[in-house]
C-alpha cells in the first residue's frame, strides 16, 4: 500500500516537474503580461481602495509628468449646512435698509420684492444682507441653499445664525447723541446681547454654535466684547483683540467690490498702458506713513498713477478706468489690513499687489492667492526701488498668467441674489461649515463636567485675558 503510494507519488512527481515548470512560466507570463497592461492603461491598480488612501489623487503611477498646473481649487465634497437663524425683530435686519413690516412677520417676502442695500462705500460691507437673503431664499426656492439652508428647529441645526445687519447699522445710526453718550448703533447692540443670552439656544452653548456678522472693522464695536464666543465673519482682525476674534474660530469674508467685474476683458499686458495703480488716502492714521513712503518712492515713475482720496470722492469711473488700463494695482495696508479695493481689483483683472503684512484672505484654505497676486513685504516695500524692480522684473507671460487666473477666480468674490455656486456668499457657507466640528468638539468638551450641573450660561469657557467688561 505505502510502496505503491509511494510509487505513484514518485511517477507524478516525475511528471508534473516538467508541466510545473511550464506552468509557472506561464502563469508569470500571464501576470506580467497583465501587470504591464494595467500599467499602460494608466488606470488605477484595481485592487487598492482608492479612498483610503491620503493624496492619491495627486499620485498617478503611470504619469512621470507633474501636471504643471494644479488646479487653483481644492474642491471638497460640499454638505448642506443647516442653519437656524433667530426670529429677530425686523429692526435688527431689514428695518435699518427701512423696509417697513407689515405687522405679520418679521421678514419681507422676497418672492416679490427683495428690500435694496444702500449703495456706494456702504454696499462694501453687506455680507449679513447677502447671507441673509439666501436663507430666506432656501426655504421656497432651491436656487438659493446651495450650501446651507434654513431649519426651524434649532436642535437640528449645525450653527444659529445671527440676522443683525451690524454694518449698515454702523454706518448709518453709530454719531453719538452729544447728551446722551448713546446712539441707535450701541442701543441696538445692547438690546441683542439681552435677546440673544436670554434664548435657549444661546444659554446650551454658551455661544459657541452661533454665527454673527460684523464685516465693518467698527461694527458691533460694543456686542462684541460679550458675543465673542460666537464665530465672527469679519473682513480682518486689525481692530479685535486676538482673543476675541481670531482665524481658528472666525471666517473672513470679502468686501463686495464697488467697481463693476471687468466683463468680456480682451485687454492684455500691452494694452493696459498704466503699469501700477494706487487708488486711496495717502495720510492715513497708523499704517499711514508706509503709503506715505512709497508714494514718494513711486513719484518719479511715469507710468505709476496714484489717485487719492477714497473711490467715492475719486469718482467711481475714474478708479474703474484706472484698474482697468493698469496692469499692477497696489493695496497698502490702510488704518486696517483690508480694503475693498483688493477686491476692485480683482474683478477689473487689475494684479494686485499686497503690501499689508497682517492682511488676512477670504477663503484662503481653498485659493493660493500667489498665483494671481504679488505679495511684498512692508520692510522690502520701503527699500530704494525694490518694489518698482520686482513689478517691472514680472514677464509678460508672468502677468498673463495671473491675469487668466484673475479672471477664473473672480467669481469667489461675487455677492449675489440668488447666489450662485460657489459665490462669495456659498464660500463663506462652506467656510462656516468647515468650522462646525470644532464648534462640536468644543461643546462636547464643555460638557464633561455637566453632571456637577454647572449653570448653562457659565460653561466652562475662559474668559480671554483682555476681556473687560
Ligand atoms: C427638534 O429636533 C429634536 C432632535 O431631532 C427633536 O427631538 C424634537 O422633537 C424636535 N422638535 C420639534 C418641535 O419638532
Ligand atoms: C460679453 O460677451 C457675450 C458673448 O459674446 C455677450 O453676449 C455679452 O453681451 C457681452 N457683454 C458685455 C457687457 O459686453
Amino acid at each position: 500500500m505505502a510502496e505503491r503510494i509511494g510509487g505513484s507519488s514518485n511517477s507524478i512527481g516525475l511528471l508534473s516537474w516538467k508541466s510545473l515548470i511550464a506552468l509557472v512560466s506561464l502563469a508569470l507570463t500571464v501576470f506580467m503580461l497583465s501587470l504591464s497592461l494595467l500599467l499602460n492603461t494608466g488606470g488605477r491598480y484595481q485592487f487598492i481602495d482608492q479612498n483610503l488612501l491620503p493624496h492619491l489623487k495627486h499620485y498617478t503611477p503611470n504619469s512621470p509628468v507633474i501636471n504643471p498646473n494644479p488646479p487653483l481649487i481644492d474642491h471638497e465634497p460640499e454638505a448642506t449646512l443647516k442653519v437656524f437663524m433667530y426670529d429677530l425683530p425686523s429692526e435688527f435686519h431689514f428695518e435699518l435698509l427701512d423696509w417697513k413690516p407689515d405687522g405679520h412677520t418679521n421678514w419681507p417676502d422676497i418672492r416679490l420684492k427683495v428690500p435694496e442695500y444702500p449703495g456706494g462705500l456702504n454696499a462694501q460691507h453687506s455680507v449679513a444682507y447677502w447671507l441673509t437673503l439666501d436663507l430666506l431664499a432656501s426655504e421656497f426656492d432651491n436656487a438659493g441653499g446651495l450650501n446651507a439652508i434654513r431649519v426651524h428647529n434649532s436642535s437640528e441645526a449645525d450653527v444659529i445664525f445671527v440676522p443683525f445687519f451690524s454694518s449698515i447699522c454702523f454706518n448709518r445710526f453709530s454719531r453719538l447723541n452729544p447728551h446722551q453718550n448713546t446712539n441707535k448703533n450701541k442701543e441696538l447692540q445692547k438690546k441683542l446681547v439681552k435677546y440673544l443670552t436670554g434664548q435657549p439656544e444661546w444659554q446650551r452653548s454658551g455661544g459657541i454654535d452661533h454665527v454673527i456678522v460684523a464685516h465693518h472693522p467698527n461694527s458691533l464695536l460694543d456686542a462684541r466684547m460679550q458675543l465673542w464666543p460666537a464665530m465672527f465673519i469679519l473682513s480682518d482682525f486689525g481692530r479685535y483683540p486676538p482673543t476675541i476674534a481670531n482665524i481658528n474660530k472666525d471666517v473672513i469674508a470679502p468686501y463686495k467690490h464697488i467697481i463693476k467685474s471687468y466683463v468680456n476683458d480682451s485687454s492684455g499686458f500691452d494694452s493696459r498702458p498704466m503699469l501700477l495703480f494706487f487708488q486711496g488716502a495717502i495720510y492715513r492714521k497708523d499704517g499711514g506713513f508706509v503709503r506715505q513712503e512709497i508714494f514718494y518712492l513711486l513719484q518719479k515713475e511715469k507710468d505709476v498713477h496714484f489717485a487719492f482720496g477714497s473711490v467715492q470722492k475719486q469718482g467711481i469711473p475714474s478708479a474703474t478706468k484706472g484698474m482697468q488700463s493698469s496692469k499692477f494695482c497696489l493695496n497698502i495696508a490702510g488704518d486696517t489690513p483690508s480694503s475693498n479695493r483688493l477686491f476692485d481689483a480683482i474683478v477689473s483683472h487689475c494684479v494686485p499687489v499686497i503690501i499689508s503684512d497682517d492682511i488676512e484672505l477670504p477663503f484662503e484654505d481653498v485659493l493660493d492667492y500667489s498665483e494671481f497676486c504679488v505679495f511684498i513685504r512692508t520692510s522690502d516695500a520701503l527699500k530704494d526701488k525694490f518694489l518698482i524692480n520686482v513689478i517691472r522684473g514680472i514677464s509678460r507671460d508672468e502677468w498673463t498668467k495671473k491675469w487668466e487666473k484673475l479672471k477664473e477666480v473672480e467669481h469667489f468674490f461675487e455677492y449675489q441674489y440668488p447666489s450662485k455656486k460657489s459665490d462669495a456668499v456659498q464660500m463663506i457657507w462652506q467656510s462656516v461649515a468647515k468650522k462646525v466640528p470644532v464648534i462640536k468638539r468644543k461643546l462636547n468638551a464643555g460638557r464633561r463636567f455637566s453632571r456637577f450641573g454647572k449653570p448653562a450660561s457659565k460653561l466652562g469657557f475662559p474668559l480671554p485675558r483682555n476681556f473687560m467688561s
